[in-house]
């Protein structure tokens, strides 16, 4: 490592060092050029700290007033790209109190009265995390509302439904749009949960014990919109569960949204062809002319792998650590806005593509009449006319058999046939052969009916607010 010949002096720390920092070091321990990124919430905490300070009389109402002053400016020259980032003040927190410093002189060296970078950051963070999950939340009800509206309009096309991918029993399109949007509730309401639980203010705990001056930091937590001040000063400016929990709960919604990419993107296969993307969602092939590939659904399952891997990297930062706050905890950040970004975005792209996706049911429906898909429906029958599930089961197994060697569908076996393979069965057989029979005759709650299709839409759309 080479030295430096910074003056150590430059360091707000700086009092008790005898020589300046190693150049490389500098680079390596600093942090504004990615916590640049809480700026708006750091100067939003900074407010609400100077505010108490004033209330509890260790401000003058004059400090207070330049310090809002001072403040404001910093915020002006961020947002206008003017502000001058320098690698010696570390961070973001640093960087925005040697600015105001600089405008308003000793009252910005009074902002640090009974606060530290530590539960500075930790209150960043929930700020930002705060904001970031009501925006995640927004396009998540904007994907949910276009998988109902999609459900509705096609609660009565019918598809194959799968198992094991080969061809099982026939549903409609709307049912199988609504089992995403129940991933997605389930998600919106873990993104909840984490807002919920995170929402408590860390300001006052200082570097980890506390402060010996006359604080309130009930007035710091309501000014900044939290439930209430946290209850203990060492867990508060240590422990990042806060963002692993997000993060955790971006990659389980973000491996859902890999689910429903997957299955768009065989869709779409001419081997499916079972929906149609609009061409802005797509893009063609430099060589093959004749190419539409699905890039948006296959980017968002590729970009699962970020998420999940910031999980993994979060959790592992997190485990070995020793109460309270150790710099390792600069190493929350990177992951975090990585997966909030990528999560909001994937969601984004899904919410506008979505409401765009043409169903084309007459490929759904052929590809829902291969495989026998209502042999179950022949079986359910021949229970109702007295015959035991498992002898039902036998019978409509020889069935498929005989359909197997004719190369037709069971459903296209003759009366004679059948009645062949038991005199249970009557003319009213072939009702329940149907692809219609039979997801009509599943209508009861959580069943694939169009019927229960439309039910289920309209209690999915009620759960939107
Ligand atoms: N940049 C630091 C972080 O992100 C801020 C807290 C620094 N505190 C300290 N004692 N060095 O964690």
């Amino acid at each position: 490592m080479s030295s430096s010949i910074d003056s150590h002096t430059s360091q707000t720390w700086g009092g008790r060092f005898s020589e300046a920092t190693d150049a490389f070091v500098q680079e390596f321990t600093a942090s504004y050029s990615f916590d640049h990124v809480l700026a708006r919430y750091d100067i939003e905490g900074s407010r609400a700290h100077a505010l108490m300070l004033n209330a509890c009389g260790i401000l003058t109402n004059e400090e207070l007033a330049d310090i809002r002053r001072g403040l404001d400016q910093v915020e002006t020259e961020i947002s206008a790209g003017s502000f001058k980032w320098r690698v010696e003040l570390e961070d973001v927190h640093m960087n925005v109190e040697a600015r105001l410093t600089e405008i308003i002189g000793d009252a910005g060296k009074k902002l640090h009265t009974g606060r530290s970078r530590n539960d500075q950051v930790a209150t960043d963070i929930r700020l930002y995390l705060r904001e970031a999950i009501v925006s995640i939340r927004g396009q998540m009800t904007r994907l949910r509302t276009g998988l109902i509206d999609q459900a509705e309009t096609y609660a009565d096309t019918i598809m194959p439904g799968f198992t094991h991918l080969q061809v099982a029993q026939p549903v409609t399109f709307g049912h199988h749009l609504l089992a995403w949007n129940e991933m997605l509730l389930r998600d919106d309401g873990r993104l909840a949960d984490c807002a919920q639980r995170l929402n408590y203010c860390p300001l006052g705990s200082a570097a980890l014990a506390g402060t010996s001056y006359p604080i309130d930091r009930h007035l710091t937590a309501s000014a900044l919109g939290f439930s209430g001040p946290t209850e203990n000063s060492l867990d508060s400016v240590s422990d990042r569960d806060f963002a692993i929990e997000f993060t955790s709960a971006a990659a389980i919604t973000m491996m859902h949204l890999s689910r429903m990419a997957e299955e768009m993107i065989i869709w779409t296969s001419a081997q499916f062809n079972f929906v149609d993307l609009p061409d802005r969602f797509c893009t063609g092939s430099s060589i093959m002319p004749q190419k539409k590939n699905p890039d948006v659904p296959e980017l968002i399952r590729g970009k699962v792998g970020r998420v999940q891997g910031h999980l993994v990297a979060l959790i592992t930062l997190m485990k070995g650590q020793p109460l309270a706050y150790n710099k390792d905890n600069q190493e929350d950040k990177e992951p975090l806005f990585d997966a909030v970004r990528t999560v909001h975005d994937s969601l984004m792209a899904l919410a506008d593509l979505v409401p765009a996706m043409k169903a084309k049911p007459d490929a759904m429906r052929r590809a829902a009449g291969l495989g026998h898909p209502t042999a179950t429906d022949l079986a359910d029958y021949l229970v109702r006319k007295g015959i035991a599930f498992r002898d039902a089961h036998e019978i409509v197994g020889t069935a498929v058999g005989l359909a197997e060697a004719e190369g037709i569908d069971v459903a296209a076996l003759s009366l004679e046939t059948l009645k062949s393979l038991s005199d249970a069965v009557e003319e009213d057989v072939f009702k329940v052969l149907t692809l219609e029979g039979s997801v009509a005759a599943r209508d009861h709650i959580g069943g694939t009916a169009p019927a229960q299709v439309r039910a289920a839409a309209s209690r999915a759309r009620a759960a939107l607010d």
